[in-house]
């Protein structure tokens, strides 16, 4: 069934590779987009998975499918991860497609289709790019970089999103903020960076980012330690273990407050 996943993200990409007049619509604000790619990709998506699996429920940022009876299985999908990125051309986005098994990640699909970087995790059995296994190294904060995510459409969380920034950017080797949460997870996965944190996200921003990381030898948790829930808005916290324990014990004193937004 990976397999099948993994095509069906790549053929998703290639929809997003290909894309032409793109047409960027406003959401909630205007930082918040959808383009005609992002609502075509979620059919193919849609189509596609229930044809791997007609049983499982599907949770999608452009829409929502739940088949008669209980769902033990849910695809969770962000048809494009990265949507600012794509209507303005910077080459950091990507499809993610995770799915759960009675509350658990089972598998983690992220495809950025101008890379051809194709991550994929199964519970349990690690995880790959491009059928490389990934297994991060150990670091602590000063050695590592850290991608940050602003939270851009919750301006309530802008304080304390610019007060973490102050205290990572102290400790950390230096921040950078590339605009897909998503490839955020796997880039703490690579390697590339040791450590990854924003303020709130939705469970298709987390879904197959948090087991790609965690296969690949990262912990997972919200800004506050928990476990990720999947059914939900939530903070996240992602690293290489020495470098996640620091930036969570910096991050402490300044979300004494904030808990109940997280
Ligand atoms: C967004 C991206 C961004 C993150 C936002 C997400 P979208 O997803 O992952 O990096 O900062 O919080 O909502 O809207 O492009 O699918
Ligand atoms: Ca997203
Ligand atoms: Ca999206």
């Amino acid at each position: 069934m990976l397999r099948q996943i993994m095509e069906i993200a790549q053929q998703a990409g290639e929809l997003i590779r290909t894309a032409a007049d793109i047409t960027p619509e406003e959401k909630t604000g205007f930082r918040d987009l959808v383009t005609q790619y992002d609502r075509q990709v979620q059919a193919l998506l849609q189509n596609s998975l229930r044809a791997v699996l007609p049983q499982a429920a599907f949770l999608g940022e452009e829409g929502t499918f739940r088949p008669d009876g209980d769902a033990l299985w849910e695809f969770i999908v962000d048809p494009i991860d990265g949507t600012t990125n794509f209507v303005q051309g910077f080459p950091n986005c990507c499809v993610s497609i995770g799915l759960l098994h009675r509350g658990q990640m089972e598998l983690g699909v992220i495809y950025n289709p101008f890379t051809r970087e194709l991550y994929s995790a199964r519970r349990g059995q690690g995880a790959y790019r491009n059928g490389r296994r990934l297994q991060l190294a150990d670091r602590d904060l000063q050695h590592s970089l850290c991608m940050f995510g602003s939270s851009p459409y919750y301006p309530e969380l802008t304080e304390l999103s610019l007060s973490l920034f102050g205290e990572i950017y102290a400790h950390a080797q230096d921040v950078r903020r590339f605009g897909s949460a998503a490839l955020d997870f796997c880039y703490v996965a690579d390697g590339r960076a040791g450590v990854f944190y924003e303020c709130r996200l939705c469970p298709w921003d987390i879904a197959a980012g948090s087991l790609i990381a965690q296969e690949a030898g990262a912990v997972v948790s919200t800004l506050t330690g928990q476990s990720l829930p999947f059914d939900r808005k939530c903070s996240v916290a992602v690293g290489a273990p020495t470098a996640w324990a620091q930036m969570c014990s910096r991050f402490a004193p300044h979300i004494k407050g904030w808990e109940e937004m997280l």
